[in-house]
C-alpha cells in the first residue's frame, strides 16, 4: 500500500517536532520545508531524524528542502510557517507578519498539492486558517486548524494532576478560538466517566479553566525565547494520524462553520469527526447557557480578528 505523503511547511520548533512525532508513529513519508534563507537546516534536521529510524524502528522517508517541488502531490500538508510569540506578545501581535507568510505558503500549496488536506498551526490560529482557506480556495472540509487538541490536552493534564489520576482517564472538550476567549467545557469533562463537577469544587475548577486559557502564555513566560512545541506538535500529529489512518476521531479543531453554531462562515474550534476526507462532520452539542454565551463571545473575537487581518492585508 502506498504510504501517505506528509509535508510540513516551517522546519522550526513545531514543524520539526511534528515531523518527529509523525515519523515515530510511521504515519507516512515526510517532507520538511523552510525558506531558502535558512540554508540547509531542514536537510540537517531531516537527516538527523532519519537516523533515529533504526533505533526507534521506523521506516518513514524524511527529506528536508526549500523547494516546493519536493512537496508535490502531498496527501496532508501541515503549516507551521511564521513567527512564534515572545514574552509579552499576544497571539494577535503575530497577525500581520504571519498573514503574509501564510498567504505565500497557501499559494504554493494550491499549485503543488491541490488535493491535499491542510492543517494550519501558525498563529493567530483562527485567522491564519481562514487566510489559508481564502487563498487556496480548497473545500472547507480540507482545511482546518490545530488548537482544540492542544488546549484540551492542557486541560486534561491539569485535571489529572489535581486528582492524582492518569491523564488517559480524563476526557475534555474545548471550543471557540485559540486565544484568551477559548471555552473549556466543564460540562463535558469526565474522569473515568464521572462528571468532573462531582470531583473538583467549582472554585478550583475555575482556576484550572483559567490556567488552561493561559496555557500558551505560561510556557512562553518560562521559555523566554519562543512558544510551546512538544504538545502542539503531538496534537498536530494526532490530527495527521486521524486523516491518514481514516480514524474518524471525534476531536476539537478549528473548522469552517457556516450555519453550524450560527458562526456565519469562519473557522472556530468545534467538535468534529476527523478522518480520511478531512473534517467529515461538525458535531453540534448542547452547552449550558453560560458556555454558549462564552462561545458566542469567542466566535465574535475570531470574526473581529479576521476583519483586522483583512484590513491589514488590504482586502
Ligand atoms: P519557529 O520560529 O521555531 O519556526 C517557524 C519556522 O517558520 C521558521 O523556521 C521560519 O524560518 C519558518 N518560516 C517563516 N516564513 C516561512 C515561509 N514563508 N515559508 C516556510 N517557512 C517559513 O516557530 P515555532 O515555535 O515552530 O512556531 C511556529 C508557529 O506556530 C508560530 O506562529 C506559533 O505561534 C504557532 N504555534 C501555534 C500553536 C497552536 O496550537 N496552533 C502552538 C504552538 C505554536
Ligand atoms: C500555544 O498555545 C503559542 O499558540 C501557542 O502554546
Amino acid at each position: 500500500m502506498k504510504r501517505a505523503k506528509i509535508s510540513i511547511i516551517g522546519a522550526g520548533n513545531v514543524g520539526a517536532t511534528t515531523a518527529h512525532w509523525c515519523a515515530a508513529a510511521e504515519l507516512g513519508d515526510i517532507v520538511l520545508l523552510d525558506i531558502p534563507e535558512l540554508g540547509t537546516v531542514p536537510q540537517g534536521k531531516s537527516l538527523d531524524l532519519s537516523q533515529a529510524g533504526p533505533i526507534m524502528g521506523f521506516d518513514s522517508a524524511i527529506i528536508g528542502t526549500s523547494d516546493y517541488a519536493d512537496t508535490a502531490g502531498s496527501d496532508v500538508v501541515v503549516v507551521t510557517a511564521g513567527i512564534p510569540r515572545k514574552p509579552g506578545m499576544s497571539r494577535d501581535d503575530l497577525l500581520a507578519t504571519n498573514a503574509r507568510i501564510v498567504s505565500k505558503v497557501a499559494e504554493q500549496i494550491k499549485h503543488t498539492s491541490p488535493q491535499a488536506i491542510v492543517i494550519v498551526v501558525s498563529n493567530p490560529l483562527d485567522a491564519m486558517v481562514q487566510r489559508l482557506w481564502q487563498v487556496t480556495g480548497f473545500e472547507p472540509r480540507r482545511v482546518m486548524g490545530q488548537a482544540g487538541v492542544l488546549d484540551s490536552a492542557r486541560f486534561r493534564t491539569f485535571v489529572a494532576r489535581e486528582l492524582g489520576v492518569s491523564v488517559e482517564d480524563v476526557s475534555a472538550m474545548l471550543l471557540g478560538g485559540h486565544g484568551d476567549t477559548m471555552v473549556p467545557l466543564t460540562s463535558c469533562c469526565t474522569v473515568g466517566g464521572i462528571p468532573v463537577a462531582q470531583l473538583i469544587a467549582p472554585q478550583r475548577m475555575a482556576e484550572i479553566v483559567q490556567r488552561t486559557r493561559d496555557g500558551g502564555a505560561e510556557i512562553v513566560g518560562l521559555l523566554k525565547t519562543g512558544s510551546a512545541y512538544y504538545a502542539p506538535a503531538a496534537a498536530t500529529a494526532q490530527m495527521v494520524e486521524a486523516i491518514v489512518r481514516d480514524k474518524k476521531r471525534l476531536i476539537a479543531c478549528a473548522a469552517h462553520c457556516d450555519r453550524e453554531y450560527g458562526v456565519g462562515g469562519y473557522f472556530v474550534g468545534v467538535p468534529v469527526v476527523l478522518g480520511g476526507n478531512g473534517v467529515e462532520r461538525i458535531i453540534e452539542i448542547q452547552m449550558t447557557g453560560e458556555e454558549r454565551a462564552q462561545f458566542d463571545k469567542s466566535a465574535a473575537a475570531v470574526r473581529a480578528l479576521v476583519e483586522t487581518m483583512e484590513r491589514l492585508l488590504g482586502g
